[in-house]
Parts: structure tokens; sequence; C-alpha cells
């Protein structure tokens, strides 16, 4: 199978003198060349913490990779060199952030970020073409009038247009993987919808494979080929997008799509939130970490944790009622 990323058994633990925080616990997904991956689940899940993971940009000096392996491209990164990693970073694997605002330096033109970022990674465009490129640059993500913004500061553009900045900085070095971690989610839903878009061209385009990050499950059907469905720092379910939002199988994808509002009809048309919170990452309850917020709860789940399940339709699945 062509797979240009593959994450095994991956533990990233927060590790404090009085405690250890297990953010992401064992989690094996992979993303295929040229198609998008979907991780969805609440926030606190730690979908965040896996993204980061796969460069190793990793919040504090607590925080560490424990186990697991990142292949990409034929090389393990969790142990490549820091200096190798870093040419790889915003080269090979590139990132878009949630708040376009606090990526953006404010201080400076649009032209000037992405010229950076040309210095960095294009060395092969010469200073004469720059400008030009830069123009295509905005051109490509859908930035109109672009000759003149980009000598726009970031309090210039709209919320849209700086996320497609964000994407032409992410573009620029022509990265085979893009890191999108909820993207969408502080623009209004006209503005959600054209970035999903131009994120689809793009894919179809440039040969990207995404990974692509939300806690909306509705956002991820857009865009998804595969989703994997994270759950206190564990994937739960992990299978093709028509599959799962044809036949979801665990029960907390089943809530998160009972979550929907087009799932519900008639009157009592609202929005149903799965009962409970997320369990906090130093304090995972005993058994499956779903199972107080669990509807077919049984004895099992309690006492024993389930492990992956792999059905006949090829989905996977961490739930007792498959794994006998
Ligand atoms: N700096 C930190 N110190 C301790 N715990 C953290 C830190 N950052 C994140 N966490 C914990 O890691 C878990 C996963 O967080 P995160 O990956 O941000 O979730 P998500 O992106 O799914 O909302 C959460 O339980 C969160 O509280
Ligand atoms: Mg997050």
């Amino acid at each position: 199978m062509d797979k240009l990323l593959e994450i095994k058994n991956l533990k990233t633990y927060f590790q404090y003198e009085d405690k250890v925080i297990p953010a992401v616990d064992d989690v094996s997904i992979f993303i295929k060349k040229n198609s998008v991956l979907g991780l969805v689940g609440e926030s606190g899940c730690g979908k965040t913490m896996t993204a980061l993971s796969i460069t190793r940009l990793l919040p504090t000096r607590d925080c560490e990779i424990v186990s697991g392996e990142i292949i990409f491209n034929g090389s393990n990164l969790v142990d490549m060199r820091e200096e190798d990693l870093r040419d790889l970073r915003g080269r090979d694997i590139a990132y878009i952030f949630q708040e376009p605002s606090t990526s953006l330096n404010p201080v400076l033109s649009i032209k000037e970020q992405i010229s950076e970022i040309v210095w960095l990674h294009r060395k092969d465009i010469e200073n004469s073409k720059e400008e030009e490129f830069i123009i295509q640059q905005l051109q490509k993500v859908g930035i109109k009038l672009a000759e003149e913004k980009i000598n726009f500061f970031p309090h210039q553009l709209s919320g849209g247009e700086k996320q497609r900045v964000m994407i032409a900085m992410a573009m620029v070095s022509k990265p085979k993987l893009i890191v999108a971690d909820e993207p969408t989610t502080a623009l209004d839903v006209t503005i959600q919808a054209q970035i999903l878009d131009l994120l689809n061209e793009l894919k179809t385009e440039y040969n990207l494979s995404i990974l692509f990050i939300s806690h909306d499950l509705n956002v991820i059907g857009e865009l998804a080929d595969y989703i994997a469905v994270m759950y206190a720092g564990q994937i739960v379910e992990f299978t093709d997008a028509k599959k799962l939002i044809k036949q979801p199988q665990h029960p907390y994808t089943k809530g998160l799509f009972d979550c929907l509002p087009e799932r519900q009809s008639g009157q009592n048309r609202k929005l149903n939130a799965i009962a409970g919170e997320v369990p906090k990452a130093d304090n995972f309850p005993q058994g499956c970490r779903f199972h107080p917020r669990c509807s077919q709860v049984f004895e099992k789940c309690k006492k024993e944790m389930p492990s992956i399940f792999k059905m006949e339709s090829g989905q996977e699945v961490r739930c007792w009622l498959y794994s006998k």
C-alpha cells in the first residue's frame, strides 16, 4: 500500500514530577499518498498533540515521545536528528493552524512573510523573480488582486484571506504532507466551505496528502478519504471515510454523529451532546476510557481496556462490542 506517513504505537506523554499525562497513548494511523486523513474527536482528546508529535514540535520540555514510530517516506522521524528534522519541517511537512492571526506576524507585510519562507525553502527562486513567484502563490490559493495584497499587512485582510495566506505559505516549499489543525474552526460557515474546496483542489493539483484535524465530523466528512476517531488519547475507530459515515461502529463515533444537526429531524431537532465530559488525561478511567459515557456499556468495559479489532469489513474499532 502506498503510505506516505505511518504512525505506529505512538505514545507522547507529559511527565511531571508528581504525575504523568498520556496525551497520545498508543496511536496507530497512516496516511496514503494523495489522500486526506481526517482526525476527529472532542476537544482535549489528543488531536493536536498527535499532529505536533509528527515533527516533534512538542510544547514543553516535560513532553516527549515515549515510544512508537513515525515513518515518513521511509525514515523514522522519532529517532531522526533534530537538525534533519528541522530541514523537513516546513519543507516536506507543513502546518496550518486554527488561528491565522496568531501565526502571521502583524508588523510584516504579506510579501515579507512569504519572502522569508522562499529564502528558507526555495533557494532555486532568483531574487529578481521572487515577487512574481509570491504573487503566483497568492493567486493559486484564490486571493484576488494579489499584486496589491502582497503589500498588505495581516490586519488589512479578512479572516478567510488570512487563512488563504497561511495555506499559500504552507505551499511555498511544495510539501508532501500538510497538517491542518482545525484550519476552519475560527471561520464562518461560507468561508469554511471555500477553504475546504481550496484544500481539495490543492490536493488534486499538487498530489498532496493532508492530515485534517477537526472536532466537527461534518467538516471532516467533506474532505476526508479516511477517518480516524480519537478519544482520550487513543484511536477508537479508523476506517475508510465512506464506510465510517455510512456505518459508524464505535458508540463514540455514533455519538458524534448524533450531535450533528441534520441527522435530527422534526420538533425534537436540537443539538444532542454526548452525555458527560472527556476525561482529563491525568485521570483516565479504568477499562475502556469511553465506558462512563457509553450507552452500551457492560461489565467487561469497566475492567479491561479493549484493543483495536479489525472487522471483516476492514473497519478498525476499539470496543468490546466487537472484539470478544
Ligand atoms: N502543556 C500541557 N501540559 C499538560 N497537559 C497538556 C498540555 N498541553 C495539552 N495537554 C493535555 O493533553 C491532552 C491532549 O490535548 P490536545 O492534543 O491539545 O487535544 P485536542 O487537540 O484534541 O483538543 C489534553 O488532556 C490536554 O489537557
Ligand atoms: Mg487541538
